[in-house]
């Protein structure tokens, strides 16, 4: 039934932000003709210390021709993100509403954090971010498990100016030394280590490593602050907690009983809770101008070198605030829960930003959906009575193979709307999400976005839109989708093509951090006038959007993407390693894996230990996530003269396709047989 329409419950439909398909038609053309009006009104909820002028509310220039890309929203405005989240919500009354529920790894772990509270650490902490000299403009990396303090230490860094990077705490030492470097991190901020189900991370390790990485290339990180999550967890009744703590972990649980050993510099490291412990209460918030940085957030970029994407002040805000509102359709007394780590743009915008800027209730999950049982994530939805639950295709995927007996045994009747968000969502996903955790009656937000456009942009509303399962249907307001064909003609009406804007949304990104250049040729300079996604779409004769997947030399396994470039080179680092091509194999609950071709140096073997080493090394040079499912012994590569490898035709290879179509470009036709015959048996 994967074609049938899917309407809004109509009691959810009556009493939602936007309630009928007229509303969201007559917003979007308010939203896209007078986007000064439209924003304006918007930007009105939010404290302002120096107002923006209507002629300079918002300027851009999208076309490479007309010179240098450029976006600006409310220029002439200052303000401060902390303010806006946290001391306009107390002085409005709501000082004892809670802004976060964390819920540890182990179900015996939770606590809770008020706005009034959250305001007051996050005050505290900026101080301790100033006593380490950290100033407006600096940079300060973030690598951190899904704790409360991982929040505080962002908005912390907003209240003084600073612009945070934070960096997902499943990457290697490798990968956070890079970024460090790139972004010239003057502080960095993580905790001793965290159990994500079974498995103990010590993060301060991984982070040692990197420091001496990023000190070797000449760039010194000056102070670490470290969070004792661990010894909390071995001593709950300890001092050391972000949050009113209700209950500890008893010390045998999987947290054991003795305290982590963690290696330490004392000109460089300092415990987060000693630091608290000296800080003042109180901490002005710095304004920062409407177009200042408010993070980097890094992502794959198809040459293997991770790009900066640099968000900035007020058209984030606001956009992640009205997107928030609009397609979660979140109303106060909801209970919201996202399951994105905070470490993906998912979690800026829909863990941290968007819900503290609608004066949320959010719960934050350390753990995983496996963990103690596969039913955790319907336990947590059921403890906490959550009404929003936005999560990925690739979780929900891995939850329906144990069937709905799991669902069944907890009360999920409080849900109203679902979100998917990282890949597109197959259909028999989409049902079982609708059928068996929405029980039919909830709306499913399947919701297309980037890190770089910084919220939803091709998204469902939940009282208004009608929905196609694998559809993520309409455009947010201020934002205009177009299908181009190869040769930058706009398709209308049905067709398939790349998908790309037309004008900037407010939160879309500005710049790639320090390299403006890379920025407009990544994403400007194939379609002159239009911001390119790297993505596929078709429309269908109803006008609905349905995103097919990347059409560069990306991939994307388990809602993380990555270039196959950057596999690639760390396979090709190996010194038994001559040549290796990456692409991407369908796979059932990670949407796509890896699969990739590697030729062995002269004289050397191809065995299964280089496998083995080759997959750890993949391992220890990007994270467990881009672990390869598959390496393939090859002789050699399809390549064409000009010794352009064709994925085309790997990919065919990776699926046992015989049919890889023309090959008479190939300098060596014959090597396509040979793969075939190599191919590992399953
Ligand atoms: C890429 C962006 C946005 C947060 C998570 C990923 C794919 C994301 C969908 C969706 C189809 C989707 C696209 C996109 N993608 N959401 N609902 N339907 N595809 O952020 O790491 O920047 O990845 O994820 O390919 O370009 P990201």
């Amino acid at each position: 039934m994967a074609d049938r329409i899917y309407n809004p419950n109509p009691e959810l439909a009556k009493n939602a932000h936007c309630k009928s398909m007229e509303q969201y038609r007559s917003m979007h053309e308010k939203s896209i003709e007078y986007p000064e009006a439209f924003w304006g009104e918007i930007a009105k909820q939010f404290y302002w210390e120096t107002p923006t002028s209507n002629d300079k509310f918002f300027s851009y220039n999208f076309d490479l021709n007309q010179g240098d890309i450029y976006i600006k929203w409310m220029e002439g405005a200052t303000t401060n993100l902390s303010f806006n989240l946290l001391d306009k919500n107390v002085k409005c009354g709501n000082g004892d509403k809670i802004a976060f529920y964390w819920e540890g790894n182990d179900p015996d772990d939770y606590s809770k954090l008020t706005y009034k509270k959250l305001l007051q650490e996050t005050c505290m902490f900026a101080n301790v971010l100033k006593s380490k000299g950290v100033q407006k403009g600096d940079r300060v990396a973030i690598y951190m498990p899904m704790i409360l303090e991982l929040p505080v230490a962002m908005l912390a860094c907003t209240r003084i100016g600073a612009v945070h990077s934070v960096v997902f705490g499943g990457y290697s030492s490798d990968s956070l030394a890079e970024r460090m470097m790139d972004c010239k991190a003057k502080v960095l901020i993580t905790a001793d280590g965290v159990y994500r189900g079974e498995k103990l991370l010590l993060l301060k390790n991984i982070c040692d490593d990197a420091l001496a990485k990023v000190k070797a290339h000449g760039h010194e990180v000056e102070s670490c602050v470290v969070v004792a999550h661990l010894r909390r967890l071995a001593n709950p009744h300890g001092k050391t907690t972000a949050g009113d703590k209700k209950n500890g972990v008893n010390g045998t649980s999987n947290g054991g009983s003795s305290e982590p050993s963690v290696s330490w510099d004392d000109d460089r490291d300092c415990w987060w809770h000693e630091e608290m412990e000296e800080a003042e209460p109180s901490c002005y918030p710095v304004w920062v101008a409407a177009e200042d940085p408010l993070f980097i957030l890094y992502t794959s970029g198809s040459t293997g070198k991770p790009k900066g994407v640099l968000h900035t002040t007020a058209g984030y805000l606001i956009y992640a605030a009205t997107t928030f509102k609009y397609v979660f359709d979140y109303k106060p007394g909801d209970t919201y829960w996202c399951t994105a780590d905070i470490g993906w743009i998912t979690g800026h915008t829909y863990v941290v930003y968007g819900p503290l800027a609608n004066c949320a209730t959010s719960v934050i999950f350390e753990g995983t959906p496996f963990y103690p049982h596969n039913d955790r994530y319907w336990s947590v939805i059921d403890k906490y009575k959550v009404n929003q639950f936005y999560t990925a295709p690739t979780a929900i995927r891995s939850l329906m193979k144990f069937g709905d007996e799991l669902v069944k045994k907890h009360d999920l009747s409080t849900l109203k709307v679902l979100g998917s968000v990282g890949e597109p969502i197959n259909s028999e996903a989409w049902l079982w999400f609708y059928n068996h955790v929405g029980h039919g009656k909830c709306s499913i937000a399947d919701t297309f976005w980037q890190t770089e456009t910084g919220g939803h942009v091709i998204t469902p509303l939940p009282g208004a839109t009608p929905m196609k399962p694998g559809s993520a249907t309409f455009p947010f307001f201020g934002v205009l989708p177009e299908l181009l064909d190869e040769d930058g003609r706009v398709i209308e009406g049905e067709g398939e093509g790349y998908l790309v804007f037309r004008k900037p949304w407010p939160g879309m990104m500005r710049s790639l951090y320090g390299n403006h250049e890379r920025f407009q040729t990544t994403y400007f300079d194939r379609f002159h006038g239009f911001y390119c996604t790297g993505d596929g779409a078709k429309r269908d004769a109803d006008g609905y959007l349905w995103v097919t997947g990347r059409i560069d030399d990306m991939l994307n396994v388990s809602g993380h993407l990555m270039s196959t470039a950057e596999v690639e080179s760390v396979l090709t680092e190996h010194q038994d390693v001559a040549e290796s091509a990456v692409v991407s194999k369908p796979h059932p609950v990670k949407g796509q894996c890896l699969y990739c071709f590697v030729t062995p140096n002269e004289g050397r073997t191809f065995s299964k230990q280089l496998q083995d080493e080759l997959k750890r090394k993949v391992r220890e040079k990007i994270g467990p996530f881009a672990q390869p499912d598959v390496i393939q012994h090859a002789p050699g590569l399809p390549k064409t003269r000009s010794g352009k490898i064709m994925r085309r035709i790997l990919r065919k290879i990776a699926i046992g396709d015989r049919n890889v179509g023309d090959v008479s470009t190939l300098a060596d036709e014959g090597i396509v047989d040979v793969l075939f015959q190599l191919r590992p048996q399953a």
